[in-house]
């Protein structure tokens, strides 16, 4: 397959009624594009970034594409896939834009034709009774076997997604998912891991995503509904990473929640007090529950109404390595997990510094308790000892002491043993 190098960009927070929003040019070069915007409808409401004099956005530094744009491009799995089933003639940046096809993250599409949207083709997303097979699948493209027509059209609604992990869309009652499948070398049973670390944000009172799980024979797919869906309307969003890239675009690999919550301040005055709060919520979770891998494209922001607010909580579970460094800096000592340094820059998230110790002492106090929810939850006593292991480590345990010791005047009366959750424990499914 080849692509042109112009392609013609597209609005499409309603999809029956596409607005054509400009154009994107692969530079002399073939590793650089440009963004044309042509005024249709507010920049703002397209990236954080500012339009340039000549009503362009260009990529950042030696970066292939303007950040939003990279946002709604496939990662390592989908252009694994793109190179698999759609064979492209170049690889350049434009090629992986135009590829990634009509189920892309946010509401941009992008079209070879200039006066209709038609974008590249794809197959539709797949009924959940199709996972096993697409597992089977998945693991037949990871180890570079060939793959036949019919199995290029199921794995196609795949090509679109964002992250590393093999992945790709469902349909569950009408409405889109994604499914996240298990890999060989998982350290434990990781969708169900990340199943319960998502019940588990859910009582330290976190926004996380609507979830579920199916079991199939190599383990437990996990499944997430699509924030960026609604009905038939699609909601625009952007990563933190070009949200944070918007505050400081000279910004190398020194991301920061301190930046992002920057970012909501100026993108939401009117909510930029709750969006803070649940940020911060969010980073004493990943720092207390060794998930490390809290990096600025685990984040994300979704236009609503023409401001920016932080999406639901997504891919947040236990990297099970005990790094002891959130992949962001989480205060003034960067990215170090101890007590002073997540309390350090409070006044950034909006915080006085009792309610950021409350909000410590909140999650702290449910993070004491995930051996019992995870249990619940149907996790094994031996996926369990393995997470043990990193969750309960002496550094980590000790905070969560230390939070519950020195926060006086601050309800953390907790059991010192782990007790059953709080909420809803439903065994796993499928
Ligand atoms: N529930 C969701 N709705 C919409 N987009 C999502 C959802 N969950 C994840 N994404 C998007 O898909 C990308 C990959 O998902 P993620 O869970 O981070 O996978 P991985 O574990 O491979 O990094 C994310 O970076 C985000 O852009
Ligand atoms: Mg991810």
């Amino acid at each position: 397959m080849s692509v042109p190098a112009k392609l013609s960009a597209w609005w499409l927070a309603d999809p029956a009624s596409p607005v054509r929003i400009g154009e994107v040019h692969l530079l002399p070069g073939q590793k650089h594009c440009v963004f044309a915007f042509n005024g249709e409808i507010p920049a703002s409401w397209i990236s954080p970034h500012p339009l340039n004099a000549r009503n362009e956005w260009l990529p950042l530094g030696d970066r292939g594409l303007p950040p939003f744009l990279e946002d709604c491009c496939p990662d390592r799995w989908g252009q694994l896939v793109i190179r698999k089933i759609e064979k492209p003639a170049r690889l350049a940046p434009i090629d992986y834009l135009y590829m990634a096809g009509d189920g892309r993250f946010g509401a941009l599409g992008f079209s070879a034709d200039d006066s209709r949207y038609i974008p590249c083709e794809s197959s539709p997303a797949l009924p959940l009774e199709s996972l096993e097979e697409i597992d089977t699948l998945i693991r037949r493209i990871r180890a570079g076997e060939k793959v036949d027509e019919r199995q290029r059209r199921l794995i196609r609604p795949s090509k679109t997604l964002g992250g590393a992990r093999p992945k790709t869309q469902v349909v569950i009652d009408g409405t889109l998912w994604i499914a996240k499948f298990p890999q060989a070398d998982d350290p434990a049973d990781i969708g169900l891991v990340e199943y319960a670390s998502n019940r588990l944000q859910i009582e330290c009172g976190i926004d996380a995503v609507d979830c579920d799980i199916k079991r199939i024979p190599s383990g437990h797919v996990f499944l997430t509904r699509r924030f960026d869906r609604v009905g038939n309307a699609r909601l625009h969003c952007v990563s933190a990473k070009t949200m944070m890239l918007a505050q400081d675009a000279s910004l190398e690999d020194l991301y920061s929640y301190l930046l992002l919550a920057d970012g909501l301040r100026t993108a939401d005055s009117r909510e930029a007090k709750n969006g803070c709060r649940e940020l911060f919520r969010r980073m004493i979770f990943n720092a207390l529950m060794d998930n490390t891998d809290d990096h600025e494209k685990n984040h994300s922001l979704v236009l609503h109404d023409g401001q920016w607010k932080l999406s639901k909580s997504y891919d947040a579970l236990p990297q099970l390595t005990g790094l002891g460094a959130q992949a962001m800096s989480i205060g003034s000592a960067g990215t170090t997990v101890d007590m002073a340094n997540m309390l350090s820059a409070h006044a950034r998230f909006l915080l006085k510094e009792k309610e950021a110790r409350s909000i410590c002492c909140e999650v702290a106090k449910q993070i004491d308790s995930w051996k019992a929810l995870f249990a619940g939850h149907g996790i094994s006593s031996a996926d369990i000892e393995t997470i043990e292991q990193f969750v309960d480590r002496g550094d980590l345990l000790s905070i969560r002491r230390d939070i519950r010791r020195s926060f006086a005047g601050v309800d953390c009366s907790v059991q010192e043993d782990a007790s059953p959750p709080t909420g809803r424990v439903a065994p796993p499914r499928g």
